[in-house]
């Protein structure tokens, strides 16, 4: 089955933008629904007491986006604002248009990281419990990504963070958008991952190909009072079975798939890494997501992007400076589009110096 009705471009920028396949679209037809505010849309409990059971936890909520979902989980976990301690490439830190310390409350302190390695040792000597301090907001949170820019963090880091955690008293929120590649490429269930945190929030819109929504989970008292903050955010759904019908979906037929999503990707960072000028991260890529980049005088990552573009291979336009460009591979990705993108990416670095200077 084919499932993008669109096989040009080929569009590397994101797995967000996938289109639902035939059969996605039926079960949102024939989904039945209800008033979720009155908790009577059938399709959305069923999909929230999958997500539950996926990941291991007592109650789930059907929520808009992952930006609103980890809003929430700062709201609920930190209801007067705290300080919240994570690594520095996190979503929720660096691009949630400041929500956390806008709307929660919340103070950001951000460590570097390498690659999905945690800084244990380094988080715990940042960790300030009440009455530490007089000029200070005591921590409150701590947040990890998994998988974070496509590096999959070892689950014996994860369980140092816990033991921290559970040391200071300090609950996890894991930002698990794409916790079933973590899952995948770990080859562990999801439940394995999500045991080393409190609530973790996850994306059925994004490799696992359902236009819209995130879940939170966690324990069925916090979920309640996140369900509270949603209406409070305006993020309250009525007849949203007909969206959780393509979660449905998307859990029960889209999670083993991401494996042929990770070997497309290896596939075409190894043809990247074999081309003059370009290295590629991580080695070996892990997930459905990698970085090249561009390590030569005569092609900036800007001219890459905007080359591969003319060509109708889409990936997001690096800021200028940057010496990196993001692939991502996802549903509607075959194999044939990313020979067909090693192609152009030859073509193109072969011709190098006149693509510099731009292309369009
Ligand atoms: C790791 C991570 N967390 C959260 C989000 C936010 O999800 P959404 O776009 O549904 O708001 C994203 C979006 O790409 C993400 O990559």
């Amino acid at each position: 089955m084919s499932p993008q009705q669109n096989a040009r471009p080929i569009d590397l920028r994101s797995d967000t933008v996938t289109l639902p396949s035939a059969e996605m679209r039926a079960a949102m037809a024939q989904a039945r629904v209800g008033d979720d505010f009155y908790r009577e849309d059938p399709t959305v409990a069923e999909l929230e007491a999958m997500a539950a059971a996926r990941l291991g936890k007592e109650q789930a909520l059907f929520i808009p986006s992952g930006t609103m979902a980890n809003l929430l989980a700062h709201l609920t976990h930190c209801p007067g604002g705290a300080e919240v301690i994570g690594a520095e490439p996190a979503h929720s830190f660096a691009n949630e248009t400041g929500g956390p310390s806008r709307i929660a409350g919340m103070t950001v302190r951000s460590i570097p990281q390498q690659g999905g390695e945690l800084d244990i040792s380094r988080i715990r000597t940042m960790i300030r419990p009440p009455g530490s301090g007089l000029l200070t907001q005591p921590t409150g949170l701590l947040w990890v990504e998994q998988p974070t820019r496509g590096r999959v963090t070892p689950l014996e880091q994860l369980a140092g963070l816990r033991l921290l955690a559970d040391e200071f008293h300090v609950p996890i929120h894991m930002d698990g958008a794409r916790i079933f590649n973590a899952a995948v490429a770990l080859d562990v269930p999801a439940s394995s991952i999500a045991d080393y945190a409190d609530t973790v929030m996850f994306c059925v819109s994004k490799g696992l190909a359902a236009p819209v929504g995130s879940l939170l989970v966690g324990r069925a008292q916090f979920i309640e009072k996140a369900r509270l903050n949603r209406q409070m955010i305006g993020g309250g759904m009525r007849q949203a079975g007909v969206l959780a019908a393509a979660g449905v979906y998307a859990l029960g037929h889209n999670v083993e798939r991401l494996a042929e999503d990770h070997a497309n990707a290896r596939r075409l960072a190894r043809a990247l890494a074999e081309m003059p000028g370009i290295s590629v991260l991580p080695v070996p890529v892990e997930t459905n997501m990698f970085f090249a980049e561009i390590v030569r005088d005569d092609l900036s990552a800007q001219d890459f992007a905007r080359a591969l573009g003319a060509h109708d291979v889409l990936v997001n336009l690096p800021s200028a400076g940057r010496r990196s460009v993001r692939f991502v591979t996802h549903y509607g990705i075959e194999q044939a589009d990313i020979d067909e993108a090693i192609r152009v990416a030859s073509e193109i670095l072969g011709r190098a110096p006149v693509i510099a200077g731009g292309v369009e």
